[in-house]
């Protein structure tokens, strides 16, 4: 009974939302650092330059139903007090990684998973690396190892390098998936002895609602959008082959983004719709996990005039090099209903489906709701679809926590992971599901992606700073740090 010994706990960070600076060590700009910062009412902005010198600005990030940039804009960082680019200074993790990752050794962590920022390492994906950029992670990776922690490493993590936006539409580019293996074996190459986990696309089925976002998309007509999609699960393939047969201590994962979908109703269309929701993103761990794009997914592309974009042996490498291990993120469950009367949901909306709150759960400031059945739900649907070592490695909850006397009381964050833990040991137990661990997102505060602002954190640790990127960036424990901490201790034993 319980987890496992080498059960892998820890925390999740991700380069652009943490470690700032991203033209120190002679790095360049990614596509996430033209995003401006936002908040839970203001959507974030790409902002963009066109040859005339006219720029602007464009909401393309999440939440957005905006899917191009005005005619002949490429997107840029641009001079201009008016715009906050968050990335550029996050939570200066660049600076702070080993103060952060003694801290994190403090807490008991197994694993860290961090992500590296392909244009530090390449700032031209065409040419030679960066040392200073390959050193950079070498460090951290070692930091990591000198505290007994695991590190997992997730090579794309919304965020691809600009100048791959701005000259080929991102991942609609062919020459993105070459560039991406010469990248991803660079990291094997230089990482050897130091890291054997490996994650290839963060959240890659979030593509259809963050196109630029994920993929560094500046136009995303469907066709595009499928084109990039194909074009990341033929990278990811080539990805693994290229570890499996050079570097066989490796171990490759795909990640997806999972929550359950519930249907409000048991009206039977209110269920119908919420398997298809969730059929839609398994389509997406059917590909990378057994090699198979699902029937239903050729369907919906001839209805919708689709092409399937690979070719014949390009799909065969697909299908061939599927992922060693799934990792999932998952934060709570979403409802559908098409019993929109007197919803929010129901507004104009015609009669069609839509998503509406669950009224058994609680939601925070941002609307995420907390589903204390969650993971458990996310373990069984996985394990019965795909009998695959699973790795939970992003869950949390953002809060505009209080700082008060050098800490913080986030005992809503306790609760939230006592009863997500509870969860997953539920799985672990009642259902013998074989888990590798849990990592918590957002360990140390980050900016959020969604609203690129800091007030929503969710880390055990707070860091100093305010949206606009001002403040000390100390770091202080917050009590969740001595909960969590003495939840690995006890190997998840003692949740009070
Ligand atoms: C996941 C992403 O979707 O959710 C992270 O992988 C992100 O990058 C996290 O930060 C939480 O979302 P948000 O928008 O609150 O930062």
């Amino acid at each position: 009974m319980g987890f496992k010994k080498d059960f892998l706990w820890g925390g999740a960070t991700a380069a652009n939302q943490y470690e700032g600076f991203p033209l120190e060590g002679g790095g360049a700009f990614a596509t996430a650092d033209v995003m401006t910062n936002g908040s839970h009412t203001v959507r974030r902005q790409v902002t963009w330059k066109k040859e005339n010198g006219e720029t602007g600005s464009t909401p393309l990030c999440f939440g957005s139903p905006e899917r191009h940039l005005p005619e002949g804009a490429v997107p840029v960082a641009l001079d201009d007090p008016k715009y906050y680019y968050p990335g550029h200074i996050a939570s200066d993790g660049y600076h702070h990684y080993a103060e952060d990752i003694a801290l994190m050794a403090e807490m008991g962590f197994k694993s860290y998973r961090f992500s590296v920022k392909w244009s530090r390492v390449f700032p031209d994906p065409w040419g030679e690396p960066s040392e200073e950029g390959l050193k950079y992670y070498e460090n951290v990776a070692r930091e990591c190892k000198e505290h007994g922690i695991e590190p997992l490493i997730t090579l794309h993590h919304y965020e691809t390098p600009l100048i791959l936006a701005q000259k080929c539409n991102g991942w609609e580019g062919k020459e993105c998936v070459d560039l991406f293996v010469k990248y991803a074996t660079t990291m094997f190459t230089r990482l050897k002895g130091l890291v054997k986990y490996y994650l290839t696309f963060n959240e890659i089925n979030c593509i259809d609602a963050a196109p630029f976002v994920t993929a560094g998309l500046i136009h995303a007509e469907p066709q595009q959008i499928l084109n990039a999609a194909f074009n990341q699960f033929l990278a990811s393939s080539l990805t693994v082959k290229a570890a499996h047969e050079n570097f066989p201590e490796i171990k490759v994962g795909m990640m997806l983004a999972y929550g359950p979908c519930y249907g409000l109703t048991a009206d039977p269309a209110d269920q119908l719709a919420a398997r298809k929701a969730e059929d839609h993103t398994l389509y997406y761990s059917d590909v990378q996990m057994l090699g198979r794009i699902p029937t239903y997914m050729y369907k919906e592309w001839e209805k919708k005039g689709l092409k399937r974009p690979l070719t014949d042996d390009e799909m065969k490498i697909v299908e061939k090099y599927t992922c060693d291990f799934l990792s999932f993120s998952c934060y709570g469950s979403s409802v559908l209903t098409c019993h929109l009367e007197g919803t929010q949901a129901g507004s104009g909306n015609g009669g069609a489906f839509g998503r509406v709150a669950n009224p058994y759960l609680k939601t925070n400031a941002w609307g995420w709701a907390t589903d204390p059945q969650c993971l458990r739900i996310a373990l069984n649907v996985f394990n019965n679809r795909y009998h695959c070592p699973l790795w939970c490695v992003e869950n949390g909850i953002g809060w505009n926590d209080a700082y008060e006397n050098g800490t913080v009381h986030d005992d809503y964050r306790i609760d939230y992971m006592r009863q997500n833990i509870q969860s997953m040991k539920d799985a672990v137990d009642e259902d013998g599901i074989d888990l590798m661990g849990y990592l918590y997102w957002g360990c140390i505060d980050v900016v959020s992606n969604g609203e690129g602002e800091m007030a929503k954190r969710y880390g055990h640790v707070y860091v100093d700073a305010d949206n606009l990127g001002k403040g000390t960036f100390a770091r202080s424990r917050k009590d969740s740090f001595f909960w969590y901490q003495k939840v690995i201790k006890s190997n998840g034993e003692e949740l009070d």
